[in-house]
Parts: structure tokens; sequence; C-alpha cells
């Protein structure tokens, strides 16, 4: 039904309507205001009344996305209207904590539900489309942006993309509440030589295939409606420009019919990437390359009617990314009503509701990672104690924000002072320790740390001498990470190294909570803070999560999804790594993969994560020794919950291919499952096996599972785990 409409459509269209439909605009003037009558707004608005343009991004709010709307639907000649994206990536006014936080969860059912809230929010706000979930996978922690992702593992990756597909799109693409998702940055932007962003991506096959195209696939098959390409080369050619990936691989092999977006202006960046000589010739690479939407390149609007009628351009291309376009369109039923998503009513009814806050804190609380726990600091008790509570991140309410949240505003977040105030029992000081950071960061700027001024130590030791219990806030700037803020060094910025250690030296009860957008390198910390709480940037809730966290009301449950290093030496340093040939010292010499100045392991694992509770795994169970090829495979454990709490625990299951035509990873994550047990509880845990998780992509991209032997792990995290064995004949 909708393809006979495109047709009826598509019949009418002009070659240079249909080009419009593949043109994206930022919408960076006040669109509510007079047309601007010069500049490149006035040319955007003559384009957009000319039919010109098939999208627009960063329009918001229902009153600037109707008059956008109205312009295409009521003064172009054919009236298509635009879809309007934006870049929801962790809640929209209302934020949940940054995605890599989420995916410390690895609460899926909280994932999906923290997309679907985004996406209420965003679809009152008149938008239809997400630049989200981005599911590059990095094992680079000098990458800003690893903050958006799932971390470093493609299993975990996968399932966190499906659920925020699922969140984002619901089950009908139709409905007002939902909005497009977009899996981005197809591919290989999370492999950045150096971490710096933008950089290069140089990968063979085996982990394209098997590391950094399966979140897409997962993506993809849980039906997301659209794709980004990325900025990066892959391999020497720009993904941008790259057959392989979007023809060959996603709409050749995988079947996509949805469309694909270009990163911002990544059409016109092949020239710098010396890939196009000029904007036709890059204009004319991305679209045989299949890019079928040009987000702020302004190329594909002005040089591909020129390329059809030169015949340099199949009009039978143009005609299939306009084809990928409206379909969308229609399946967001935009030609039913284009004002669908213009409901000021809901608007003010849906943005900040208190049911959102909610599902934010519950996310929050969800995301928090308890890294070390020791002296029976935590939970805090709730009376009598006196607590000091140092840093300025402690009082801040933009910076746990986080990164990418252009539609929230600054100090909107409950901060960590306000969060521990509720608690009354216990005497609370709060001293700042000195500026950490300087003036008001912005997601435009880099953040300036105070490197020099120390006259806020004596205070922040005074109040910790005298406290019995010391929390101490400390780590990155909400906009430290993020797109364009990469790092070479992992440490606390500025002097909050030197501020923890001072303050241990007169109180070493601390408890240190992180707030960070990446993995840090403390092995300081580590080794002398009797108690680490992770807790990233964790949105809009912060404070109160951290508190109800700190003062026990809520058990942390959540795991590492990327390690962190001991130091910035050690990146890429991630879990599911290759075997080298000399993988310990057996002969007692230098001669081995190692370090000769510090271990080669992480500071803390891939999957690591402490509960106020403890739990006890029993023997795995494996139901035989020998199962023939797709017979599934049953492992199962019984988990106990040992200690003096109700908690929650996620069983991991790893497995190793012995010995493949392809070396496989040490171990790689195949099965988790996040179990509630009440004190003393006992649950038998079963994961079944097949041969999805069995094989692997060989260099041709082609799926193999192999007979020989296996090994399967179960345990709390990927470096407490025990073991068993099995055959695959
Ligand atoms: O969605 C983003 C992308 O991740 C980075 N470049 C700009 C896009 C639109 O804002």
């Amino acid at each position: 039904d909708i393809e006979k409409k495109i047709d009826a459509l598509m019949a009418k269209m002009t070659l240079e309507e249909k080009v419009g439909q593949m043109n994206q605009y930022n919408g960076f003037w006040d669109v509510t205001g007079p047309s601007p009558k010069e500049g490149s707004a006035a040319l955007k608005y003559e384009h957009l009344r000319k039919g010109w343009v098939g999208s627009m991004l960063t329009v918001r709010g229902v009153k600037e996305v109707r008059a956008v709307q109205k312009i295409a639907v009521e003064e172009t000649r054919l009236g298509i209207p635009l879809i309007i994206g934006f870049d929801v990536i962790h809640g929209y006014k209302t934020l949940s904590p940054i995605p890599l936080a989420e995916a410390a969860s690895w609460d899926m059912e909280a994932i999906r539900k923290s997309a679907e809230v985004a996406a209420g929010e965003a679809s009152a706000s008149g938008i239809n489309w997400t630049f989200g979930p981005m599911v590059d996978i990095s094992r680079d922690a000098r990458w800003g942006r690893v903050m958006e992702g799932a971390g470093e593992d493609p299993y975990l990756g996968s399932k966190v993309a499906t659920a925020r597909v699922k969140g984002f799109q619901g089950d009908d693409l139709s409905l007002p509440t939902t909005i497009a998702a977009c899996a981005k940055h197809f591919a290989g932007y999370g492999f950045i030589e150096a971490g710096r962003d933008y950089n290069t991506v140089d990968i063979g096959n085996a982990t394209l295939y098997n590391t950094v195209l399966p979140p897409f696939k997962a993506a993809k098959e849980a039906g997301v409606r659209t794709f980004m390409n990325a900025f990066n080369l892959l391999n020497g050619v720009p993904a941008t420009g790259n057959s392989f990936l979007q023809r060959d691989i996603l709409k050749g092999k995988w079947g996509f019919d949805g469309f694909v977006i270009t990163d911002w202006a990544s059409i016109r960046e092949m020239m710098a990437h010396g890939f196009a000589k000029d904007g036709a010739e890059a204009s004319l690479k991305a679209i045989t390359a299949g890019a079928d939407m040009d987000m702020e390149s302004h190329l594909y609007i002005s040089e591909l009617v020129k390329l059809v009628n030169d015949g340099k351009v199949d009009v039978k291309l143009v005609d299939d990314a306009v084809r990928r376009i409206l379909r969308v369109k229609f399946e967001l039923g935009l030609f039913d009503d284009p004002y669908r998503y213009c409901d000021e009513k809901r608007e003010a009814a849906t943005i900040g509701s208190k049911a959102n806050h909610d599902a934010v804190l519950d996310m929050a609380k969800k995301s928090i990672v308890l890294l070390k726990n020791e002296k029976n600091l935590l939970p805090l008790k709730k009376n009598g104690q006196k607590i000091a509570l140092i840093g300025a991140l402690a009082n801040d309410k933009t910076s746990p924000l986080g990164s990418w949240r252009i539609a929230s505003q600054d100090e909107t977040a409950v901060s960590v002072l306000e969060g521990m105030q509720q608690y009354k029992g216990n005497t609370l000081t709060y001293e700042k320790g000195g500026d950490a950071y300087l003036g008001k960061p912005t997601f435009l700027t880099e953040v300036a740390w105070n490197t020099t001024d120390r006259s806020g130590f004596e205070a922040a030791k005074k109040a910790a001498a005298s406290a019995d219990v010391v929390v101490m806030v400390l780590g990155e700037h909400g906009f430290q990470s993020g797109e364009g803020r990469s790092r070479t060094n992992l440490d606390l910025p500025g002097l909050q190294q030197e501020l923890l250690e001072e303050v241990y030296k007169v109180n070493p009860n601390i408890v240190l909570v992180l707030n960070n957008g990446r993995p840090l390198a403390l092995p300081w910390a580590a080794e002398h803070i009797p108690a680490i709480v992770e807790a990233w940037q964790l949105g809009t809730e912060t404070g109160n999560a951290v508190a109800q966290v700190l003062y026990g009301d809520y058990n942390p449950s959540g795991k590492l999804p990327m390690s962190f290093p001991r130091n910035v030496g050690q990146v890429p340093i991630y879990y599911n790594q290759h075997s080298t040939g000399r993988p310990t010292d057996a002969d007692n010499n230098v001669f081995w993969s190692h370090y000769s100045d510090v271990e080669k392991t992480p500071l803390f694992a891939f999957g690591h994560g402490l509960s106020y509770t403890t739990f006890k795994y029993g023997a795995i169970k494996l139901e035989k020794k020998v199962y023939t090829k797709g017979e599934p495979v049953k492992v199962s454990v019984d988990v106990t919950n040992t200690g003096n709490y109700d908690g929650k625990e996620v069983v991991q299951l790893y497995i190793r291919d012995i010995a493949a035509s392809l070396s496989r990873p040490v171990k790689e994550l195949k099965g988790f499952e996040l179990v509630s047990l009440k004190k003393g509880e006992t649950k038998t845990v079963t994961f079944t096996l097949t041969d999805s998780e069995l094989g692997f992509y060989n260099n041709n991209g082609d799926y193999l599972v192999e007979p020989g032997t296996f090994k399967v792990f179960l345990g709390t995290s990927s470096v407490d785990t025990q073991e068993a064995e099995f055959e695959l004949k």
C-alpha cells in the first residue's frame, strides 16, 4: 500500500523535487520570525519554499516545527512533509544517564523504557526522528564519544542497540509518541586511531565483522528505519563514500529498506580526506555508495541534478534514495497528518512530567556501579554520622547532565549535594575544595581546569578531619566527553587528584563518587580509597540517584560495560582480546606479552560491579559433554544471595572457542541475565547456547560454526568466573 502511494507521488515529482527530498538542512535561524533576507538562512528558506528540502534537523518545539512544516506542506508544489531530526541521545529535556552509563545497568527493559520516555518528550516537541542510538563499539577511552555508546562489547552492544531501537520506535511508528531511530555511525568510528576524534580507521575484516558490525545488524533486525554513515575513513575509503558498507552489506546482504543519512557535512569532508576533487565528485561518490540524504553538505542540492542530466549519475539511484526517504515519512504517518507531532497541549503535559522524572531517576540508579567497598563504608548510616561532602562537582547542577543534550537547560540537574541534603539524620558539611574547572563550560568550548589555585584545600581538609565519612565527588565535567572531546590522559583533571590525596591524609574514610563520561585510569584511588562509586553523568536526577545509593535505599547492581585501564598506555584495553603466542611467562624471562612497568590487566574489568549484598555461585551445570552442531547447549548455575540485603546480580556467560579457523578471543560474552534475589534466596539461571552464540564471521563475512572444544565461563565479571568445557561435533 505504502509502495503504491510512493509510486503515485514519485510519478509527479520533478528531478529537482526528488533531489530536494535528499537534502537536509540545519534550522539554526529563528524559523518563527520574519524570513531572513540574506545569508544562508535566506537561501534555506528559498529552498524550503521550492520543495528542495526533505528534512530539517535541530528545529524543535511545536511552534518552530509547525512553522517549517507549514511551509513544506502549504507552500510547496507537492506539499511533501518534512521529517524533523534531532539528537535525542539520552533523553530530550528530562535527561536520563549518558548512554554508556545506561549500558552499565545491563537492564534491557530499563534501557528500552528510557528511550521510550525520550521519544515521548521529543515527539511532543514536534520531532519525529532521532539520531540515535549510537552503536559504535569502542575500546578506546581516549575517544570522547564512548559516552554515547554501550562500551566495548559487541554482544552487550547488540542487546542495547535492540532495546534502544525498540524504545524509540515502539511497535507502531505511526503513533505520535514514537520516533524513527538511527543506527550510527556506520561504520568503524569507534576505532579511530589514538582515540582522536574524526581520525582514520584501519581495521581488518575480523574486527569489522565480529566486533563493529554486530550491533548495527541487531539494530537493523530490530527494525531501525535509518542509518547514519560516519566521518571516518574505513581502510582508506570514507564511510560516506563506501559502497562496500552501504550498498553491499547494509542494503545488499542485510536487505535494509530504510534510508541512510550522512553525518554532518560528511560528503563535503570527502574532499578533505583526499577522496574527491570537488563537490560534484563527492556527491557522485556518496550517492553511488548509497548515502541517501545529505546532512548539511549542501552538495546534493547543488550537484545532483546536473550529475543526472549529464548522465554521470543514474536517475535510478536518486529514485531509490527518494523512495526510501518517502517510505519512512509514510510510515511515520506524516502524509496522513503532517502536524501529528505538533500538539501544544501534549507538549506542555509531557515534557518534564513527574512520570518522566521518575523514569530517569529509576534509570540513573540502575546505571551506578559500585567499584569498591571496603571498611563497610557503604551504605552510609542514616543517623548520627558526620559526613563531609567535598568537590566542586558535588554542587554542580550542569555537569551531571552530561554531553549531547541540546534541548535541555543548564543548571537543571539535582546535584549530589541536593540529593544528600534530603537525608536529614546526619550532619552534612559541604566544602568545594576550590574550583575544579573555570567558568561555565559549554557544548561548544573546551573545559578549562583549575591547575593552580589550591586555596580551597584547607577548608576541605578541615571538614574532612572532623567527619566520620568523607564523600568526594570528582571526575570529568559533563562537557569533557562527547564529540570532539578526546583526551590523552585518563586521570582526574585539574587539581582533583591532589585534593583527593590531601584529604586522604587527614581522613582516609573516603567514598569516592566518580563523575565521568569514559573509563578513567585511577590506580592511586583504586589502591587507597576504600569505597568507589561509578556515577558517570546520570542526567536530571543525578543527586537523588547518588544519594539513594549511598544511603542504601537502592542497592547498586551495575556492571562496567568498558574496561578501566591502569594507565592510558594500556589503551586500547578490552576483555575479549585474542591470545598472543606468548600469553604467560612460562619461561620465566622477559620475552612474553606484557609491560615491564605495569600489569597488563585492567584496573577494573569489563563486567565488574559490586552490590551491598554478596552472591555465591554454585558449580556450572552442563547437561552433557558432547553436543551435535545445531543442538542447543544448556548451561546453568545456582546463584544465592548470601548477604544482608535484597539485591540484583548480572550473571554473565562467556565462551571460548579453543581452536578455530580464525583465532577466537580468550573470552566472549554470549549471555547475561539480571536476577533479583532476596536475602538468602537461590535461583537457577539457565542459558542456552545455539549457533548464533557459538559461531563467528570469517574474513569474507560468512558466519561459521565450527566443531571443536569450547570453554564456557560463568560468573560475576569477565575476570571472576568458573569454567567448564564441552565438545561440539
Ligand atoms: O547526529 C550527529 C552526529 O552524531 C555527529 N555529527 C552531527 C550529527 C547531527 O547533529
